[in-house]
Order: structure tokens, then C-alpha cells, then sequence
């Protein structure tokens, strides 16, 4: 039995396009794999907390100097830790806003880097520690970027995600979501003529 992961990064949750997107992804993921268990983050609905000072600190803490709220911020990273470890397969939807990812996102990632959990350093350089998954990434965009030097988005979440050790990804672009109704649609229609493919 595998396990998906779908990571919703939209401030519109289960309603912006990326999730959508995500969703009919998942949708036919299940159709093709009946056994599989899914399991939904939605960052809109459930928002991970910024990183700060106090928070970092609880993370780089050695166990005898916690604090209780300190354990409570591990505990909760290492929820959102425990459910990437337990993924086979993880799907985002990931949406362009202001020319980068929604900084819920960001806080997101902010909470899973952690050294000796999700990646350690070695003589030659970090190594990532979520190895042996798939990805898939639905990103949404009003404009056109993809492909070009604009798309600092695609990098960025590329970059992290293969520190981290997940490095088999596929990112799955609808774009000129915001230019006109019909730009629109046929952005949306390429990304899902994509879906039947990618979930077999
Ligand atoms: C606050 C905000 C900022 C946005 N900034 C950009 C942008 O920089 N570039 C772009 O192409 N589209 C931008 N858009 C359009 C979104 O990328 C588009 O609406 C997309 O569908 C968002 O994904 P979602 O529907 O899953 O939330 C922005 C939309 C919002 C709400």
C-alpha cells in the first residue's frame, strides 16, 4: 500500500486552482491505485507558524535543556516530519504569488529542514534524508514564466525539496491563469491532460 501526500499551499485552499489541480491529480492516483491512503495538509486551513528566534532554538536544543514550549514546537515539526517520512508519493499545489511561493509555504519548509531528520551534513555537503519518492507539483500562475528567469519558483522549490533528499519530481504547469477567460482555460486544460498520464 502507498501512501500520498497532498500538500495544498493555496490561500484559497481546497479552492484555488493549484489545489484543484492537485486534487483531480489524486483523484485518478486513487482510481489507478485503489490501496493507497492519502493524506491532506492544507496550509491555508491549518497554517504552520512563521519561524522565529524561539522557535529555531527549540529545534537546535539539546533534549535535557527544553522547554515546554519549545517540546511543543518539535512536536509539531516533527509531525509535519513524520507524514513526509510516511509518504511514497507527495503532490503540491503550488501557486505563484508576488513572483514566489506563498509564504505559508515557506514556513512550511521552514519547519521540516531540520538537520539530522530530514537532512545531515557529511564532509562532501548536506545529504537529504527523504529519499525513494515521487513528486508531483502543480503550479499555478496568472502570467507566463515557465521556462524563463522570471520563474525563480521552480528553482527555489526544486532546490529544496532535493536538499531535503525528495528528488524525483515533475512539475506540472498551468499558466496565464489571470490574462483572459481563454488563456485561462487552456492553461488549466493543458495541466489536466497531463493528470491521466502522470497517476497511472
Ligand atoms: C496575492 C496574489 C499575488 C499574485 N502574484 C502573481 C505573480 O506574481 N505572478 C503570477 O503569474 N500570478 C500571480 N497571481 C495569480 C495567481 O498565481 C493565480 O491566481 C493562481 O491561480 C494562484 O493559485 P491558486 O488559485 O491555487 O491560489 C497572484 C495572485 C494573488 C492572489
Amino acid at each position: 500500500m502507498s501512501t500520498l501526500l497532498q500538500i495544498n499551499a493555496s490561500i484559497h485552499a481546497d479552492q484555488g486552482q493549484s489545489s484543484r489541480l492537485a486534487s483531480r491529480f489524486v483523484e485518478a492516483f486513487r482510481r489507478h491505485h485503489a490501496d493507497s491512503r492519502i493524506v491532506v495538509r492544507d496550509l491555508a486551513s491549518e497554517a504552520v507558524p512563521h519561524l522565529n528566534a524561539e522557535r529555531f532554538a527549540a529545534f537546535v536544543s539539546k533534549p535535557h535543556e527544553r522547554s515546554a514550549a519549545q517540546s511543543d514546537v518539535l512536536a509539531y515539526s516533527d509531525t509535519l516530519i513524520a507524514e513526509l517520512k510516511q509518504a511514497d508519493v507527495i503532490v503540491l499545489g503550488l501557486p505563484m504569488y508576488n513572483f514566489g511561493v506563498p509564504s505559508q509555504l515557506k514556513a512550511y519548509f521552514d519547519h521540516i529542514a531540520r538537520a539530522g531528520e530530514t537532512f545531515r551534513y557529511t564532509a562532501s555537503g548536506p545529504v537529504g534524508l527523504l529519499t525513494g519518492k515521487r513528486g508531483y507539483i502543480f503550479a499555478a500562475r496568472g502570467g507566463l514564466y515557465a521556462g524563463t528567469s522570471l520563474d525563480t519558483q521552480t528553482t527555489y522549490v526544486r532546490d529544496f525539496l532535493r536538499f531535503v533528499g525528495i528528488d524525483d519530481i515533475e512539475f506540472i504547469y498551468a499558466e496565464g491563469l489571470a490574462i483572459s477567460p481563454e488563456s485561462k482555460a487552456s492553461g488549466l486544460a493543458k495541466a489536466e491532460a497531463q493528470i491521466e498520464r502522470l497517476a497511472a
